[in-house]
């Protein structure tokens, strides 16, 4: 792992994902107690600003610390702004790590290079990057988009490659750092009742949901181009999905998940496009909450798909038959993001009405595993009810319990080189397999898709109930 004199620099330092994610992430490493007090980090960006205005920006989004603590973070800060694509800035960087690291005696020299970068000058720092300021030993953290499809997302890929190793990279995909995710590996594989039922003989269908309870507002012109599918399914629930269902891995060895993971996602079948619920939102009932095409920023025809349902299947021996769907919504009635699986009804005969167990794994808020069991209602009663097996974290666990937000953990996993939390190429490769010809379809203006209108703050498209109960999902309530 990298030891005490490590420099980080944050790319594209003065943007949103730094000052909200990046930042605070690296304070809270600190704060805790995870990051060495010995370490220098950098912020890089084109933006002209004095040291201090650029550390209030990033300090307004710290957590949880007296104001000592926070200067003795800030105090190993400092800042570069120069343009992305011209040498002197690339120098500039490179002598503040080299005389930091010849101060402190290092001779083999860490450094970690965040990327919060647009698209458009991704590839420029890289080339930079390697050329000015790589030596020693290199980790290089990205963040999506990985490309905007299958071919754009090799092209990438194609520029990456001569300058660095699969080893030095770190692509992120924050949902691989959110704890209960994190969990899915110990809770499938390190309990015999869970690895041993995991299959189409006991499993009747798995849904993995998402839901926000806010729209575009201010992001309009952003996600106009990009949709749901590409913002969180093609990566966030599609990375759940492949942990989900994996085979189980020799180890936890980072190579032998990922090969797991890479093995699952070939075995997903190609998406029935004309199996999808596709829908965008209006505005709210009481029409304070603006509908997605009274966004300015948008194209005001736009067909931008806001909400989406849509079922996959896998096809080897474990999953065959197994309806799964993938669902996210922006502007619902609440945010949730949760993994639903149903087991298989029991044999009638002993009763004449009984519902199926369910696993509920709540990602977010308030992260929580509860199992639906039917149990005898206590007392003379001889009838039946559904109730739960109960793990909710904040009942269980200690509030003094610290769980990392999802970038505090992955920048950890990779100040320590663990690659386990990380997209591998291949695996990114599959993803965009998998999604691009969807994506096609939806975006292609010769195909009508029918999109479904539904209120901001509604429960998303009426049709969804329908959707669910075509794909073998059974509702505890009759509707
Ligand atoms: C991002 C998407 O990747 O994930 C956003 O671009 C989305 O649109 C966000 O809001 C959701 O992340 P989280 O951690 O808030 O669930």
């Amino acid at each position: 792992s990298f030891g005490d004199y490590t420099t980080i620099v944050v790319f594209g330092a003065s943007g949103d994902l730094a000052k909200k994610k990046t930042f605070p992430a690296l304070f809270g490493l600190f704060r805790e107690g995870h990051l060495p007090k010995t370490i220098q980090i950098i912020g890089y960006a084109r933006s002209k600003l004095e040291d201090d205005d650029f550390k209030d920006r990033i300090s307004k989004n710290f957590k949880g610390a007296t104001e000592e603590t926070k200067k003795e973070f800030l105090s190993l800060v400092s800042y570069i702004s120069d343009p992305y694509d011209t040498d002197e800035g690339y120098i500039k960087l490179r002598k503040a790590c080299e005389s930091y690291e010849e101060k402190h005696g290092v001779k083999n020299p860490h450094r970690l290079f965040y990327l919060a970068l647009p698209p458009s000058v991704f590839t420029v720092v890289c080339k930079q990057l390697k050329k000015e300021v790589y030596a020693g030993e290199t980790r290089i953290i990205v963040e999506k988009p990985f490309g905007h499809d299958l071919e754009s997302a090799r092209a990438l890929q194609r520029d990456l490659a001569p300058l660095f190793t699969e080893e030095e990279l770190y692509r992120i995909d924050h949902y691989l750092g959110k704890e209960m995710v994190k969990n899915l590996l110990v809770l499938r594989f390190g309990n015999t009742m869970f690895s041993g039922i995991w299959n189409k003989s006991n499993i009747a269908s798995i849904q993995i949901s998402f839901k926000e309870a806010f729209g575009t507002e201010g992001r309009g012109g952003y996600f106009d181009s990009i949709g749901i599918v590409r913002d969180v399914m093609q990566n966030h629930l599609l990375q759940v999905l492949t942990l989900l269902t994996m085979d189980r891995p020799v180890s936890f060895d980072p190579e032998a998940v990922r090969d797991e993971k890479v093995k699952i996602l070939k075995a997903i079948e190609p998406i029935d496009t004309e199996d999808l619920l596709l829908g965008q939102y209006t505005k709210s009932e009481d029409g304070t909450k603006p509908g997605y095409l009274d966004d300015d920023t948008v194209k005001p025809d736009s067909k931008c798909v806001t909400y989406a349902a849509l079922g996959l299947s896998i096809s080897n021996e474990r999953w065959d038959g197994v309806p799964i769907v993938l669902r996210a919504g922006k502007a619902l009635d609440e945010s949730k993001v949760e993994i639903r699986i149903q087991f298989k009804p029991v044999a009638k005969g002993m009763f004449k009405e009984i519902q199926r167990n369910e696993l509920v794994i709540r990602i977010q808020p308030n992260e929580a595993i509860y199992l639906k069991i039917n149990s005898k209602i206590p007392g003379i009663s001889t009838e039946t009810s559904l109730t739960e097996l109960d793990l909710t974290y904040s009942t269980r666990y200690s509030k003094d319990f610290w769980i990392p937000e999802a970038y505090e953990a992955l920048i950890r996993d990779c100040y320590l080189g663990n690659h386990s939390n990380f997209v591998r190429d291949d695996e990114l490769d599959e993803s965009w397999k998998l999604f691009t010809p969807l994506l096609k379809h939806i975006e292609s203006s010769e195909n009508d898709i029918p999109l479904v209108k539904y209120a901001y703050g509604s429960k998303g498209p009426d049709h969804l109930r329908k959707y669910l109960e075509k794909h073998n999902y059974v509702f505890d309530e009759p509707g």
